[in-house]
């Protein structure tokens, strides 16, 4: 059994229009996937903005209302609210954000952002809620003089650091990383990366990892999905995506990836505009009739891609790694 079990999930958001403000149609800001999570490994989720990631990340977290699917934790679906009680899945389960700025109460100091979790779930003398808050400063490598100050005062680096330190107070099983890193600047990516997987190996955390750029993606996850208006375009591991792109979104992503050698970015910018022209020129090799992914179809046991089984197997076979 996995951790997680993400199966056909949908959501949903009607759209109301005209004078007795019906709902008239509905956004399909995730359209029905399934992906499973392991304990301890870092699962990607990638797709551009608009793709559905967020809501994915907030329905896992237990904070978006689904439409229809299920999600398991530990084989529970966490989808109803009573389940969630009794797993004390609030705990279990954090999330970090984007913007630390917003998500981070400006008012607040340190001590009590990072305490409130604590507050919440585990009933510590005030004496022992300082020490722990000090041992998770120490572990995101902040000083102690960081619990007197406010958010403002501290760099973006710093600040998702402070978000991690409150995600992992609990010890949670399972973050959600919606975008950690992508308002920092390149430098500080690499700190942040590293310290989130320096804290996984230490408390055995898995973690949702979701990014828009599949270059921040790649040192971090064994596992990726790749999201696309809703549904799932493509699925397999690290080697599965970066070496045998498959779906033409998925190539598109990968050609997105910012060139930071000087010498290859003519190179680079030709191979982009090429891939860029396929996706033009080929939406209905790729999309069906109505713009919309295919089902997934397995084309080796770790990796499936969303197109019409004979295409898939072609374009496997091409890329020289078809089973079947
Ligand atoms: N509360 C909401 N009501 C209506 N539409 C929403 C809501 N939240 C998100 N959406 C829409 O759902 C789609 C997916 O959004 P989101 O999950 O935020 O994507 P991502 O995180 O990949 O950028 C977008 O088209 C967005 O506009
Ligand atoms: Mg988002």
């Amino acid at each position: 059994m996995s951790l997680v079990e993400i199966k056909d999930l949908k959501v949903h958001y009607p759209i109301r229009s005209g004078f007795w403000n019906r709902v008239t149609d509905s956004v399909k800001a995730v359209d029905g996937i399934t992906f499973n999570i392991e304990a301890g490994e870092t699962y990607g989720l990638v797709g551009e903005s608009g793709s559905g990631k967020s809501t994915t990340g907030k329905s896992v977290v237990g904070l978006e209302k689904v439409t229809s699917g299920s999600i398991l934790y530990n084989g529970k679906d966490i989808t109803k609210a009573d389940n969630r009680r009794k797993l004390d899945y609030n705990r279990d389960v954090q999330m970090i954000f984007q913007d630390s700025l917003s998500s981070l109460n400006p008012r607040k100091r340190i001590e009590d952002i990072i305490a409130e979790p604590l507050r919440n779930f585990e009933h510590l003398s005030k004496d022992d809620e300082k020490l722990r808050v000090l041992q998770l400063l120490n572990i995101v490598g902040l000083d102690a003089d960081a619990l007197y100050k406010y958010p403002h005062q501290f760099s973006g680096g710093q600040r998702q650091r402070i978000g991690v330190a409150r995600a992992v107070a609990t010890n949670p099983k399972l973050i959600i990383a919606d975008e950690p890193v992508s308002a920092l600047d390149l430098s500080v990516q690499a700190q942040v990366l590293n310290f989130m997987k320096k804290i996984q190996r230490e408390f055995g955390i898995s973690y949702l990892f979701i990014s828009h750029d599949l270059g921040v993606v790649r040192h971090m996850c064994n596992n990726i999905a790749i999201m696309n208006r809703g549904r799932l375009v493509e699925i397999g591991t690290r080697e599965d995506i970066y070496n045998h792109p498959l779906h033409i979104y998925t190539k598109r992503l990968l050609a997105a990836i910012p060139e930071t050698n000087v010498n290859q970015r003519a190179a680079h910018r030709a191979s982009r505009l090429a891939v860029e022209k396929i996706y033009e020129d080929q939406q209905s090799k790729y999309y069906d009739e109505d713009g919309m992914a295919y089902p997934l179809v397995q084309v080796s046991p770790t990796h499936s891609v969303a197109l019409p089984e004979t295409i898939a197997k072609q374009l496997a076979s091409q890329e020289g790694e078809v089973q079947a």
